[in-house]
């Protein structure tokens, strides 16, 4: 496995495995990987015959006072795990490498990021437009994977490569759960044990939700009372955690246009605050 942190040195090794006629196939990643991205790289490698993964914590993705400078690092362990899979390149720019200091040009998909997260997250999807369209320059991919856990950013991502004309294959992974079904994430090293427990919280509620579409209850009002009701409600009441919802939403799968019946196919998606650290889930209804 080979470390690289130019983009010119990883275009060149990119280009050169296409000329052989291989198949590139591309994971972008924050780093702190969990099984959740090491799921993404297994996918990868079935699909492709050679395989980028890059770690990148990008800066311009974070709002003020997000948490951009506590976001967890661990790189040499991330490396090892990669090893294991017999990942062919890490790709791990710095920020220097990545933006120069009169950067000026960005990527900004201007509809499906307006609601959900993009609505409690000014910018945030611009940042990982533009990074996302910059990697796809530097690793030259035929494909890349994304996880359904961050179900907005691969909507996004599959926008931006249709009208931009990105030729570039876009994969959506399902989310990978701990045993208690709280979707893994590297921000869930945030949780002291008591928001750990209450964390699971989101999957109870998604659950729920999902239940009762199946027993035909498909007004989304209905909906989201119960899903907020079981996120406060649930779990240890000794106790007590601060939690904060920031949405409960049911929207179109493909359009991501807000409804207010269920109606084929439908998504459901969250986000909430367990103490200080914002948690996001998904589940398909319908
Ligand atoms: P990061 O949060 O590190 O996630 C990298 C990829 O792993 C994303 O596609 C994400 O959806 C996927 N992922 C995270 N948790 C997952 C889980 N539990 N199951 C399945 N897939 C999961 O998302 C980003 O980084 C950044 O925004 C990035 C796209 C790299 C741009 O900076």
């Amino acid at each position: 496995m080979k470390t690289v942190s130019s983009p010119s040195q990883m275009y060149s090794i990119s280009m050169d495995e296409r000329n052989k006629g291989k198949k590139v196939g591309f994971v972008p990643t924050m780093g702190y990987l969990h099984e959740g991205h090491l799921s993404l790289v297994r996918k990868a490698k079935e699909l492709s015959d050679f395989v980028v993964v890059s770690i990148f914590v990008n800066p311009i993705q974070f709002g003020p006072g997000e948490d951009f400078d506590r976001y967890p690092r661990n790189p040499e362990r991330d490396c090892q795990l990669l090893r294991e899979l017999d990942v062919n390149v890490v790709f791990m720019p710095s920020s220097t490498d990545m933006y120069s200091a009169d950067h000026s040009v960005f990527v900004d998909e201007t509809t499906l990021s307006k609601g959900l997260c993009g609505a409690h997250r000014p910018g945030h999807f611009k940042g990982v437009a533009t990074v996302v369209a910059k990697l796809f320059n530097i690793v030259q991919p035929h494909m890349a994977i994304f996880g359904e856990k961050d179900f907005q950013q691969a909507r996004i991502i599959q926008r931006m490569v249709r009208d931009l004309n990105f030729p570039i294959e876009i994969v959506i992974a399902p989310t990978v759960r701990e045993a208690d079904g709280l979707a893994m994430s590297s921000r869930n090293t945030y949780l002291s044990p008591a928001e750990r427990k209450k964390a699971t919280a989101l999957f109870k509620a998604l659950s729920v939700a999902r239940e009762m579409c199946q027993n035909n209850i498909t007004d989304v009002s209905i909906l989201r009372e119960s899903v907020e009701e079981t996120i406060l409600q649930h779990g240890d009441k000794s106790t007590v955690i601060p939690v904060k919802i920031e949405y409960i939403e049911i929207v179109h799968d493909e359009t991501l246009v807000p409804l207010e019946k269920v109606i084929h196919p439908a998504r459901m998606l969250i986000a909430v605050r367990i103490g200080n650290t914002r948690l996001i889930d998904n589940i398909l209804l319908k």
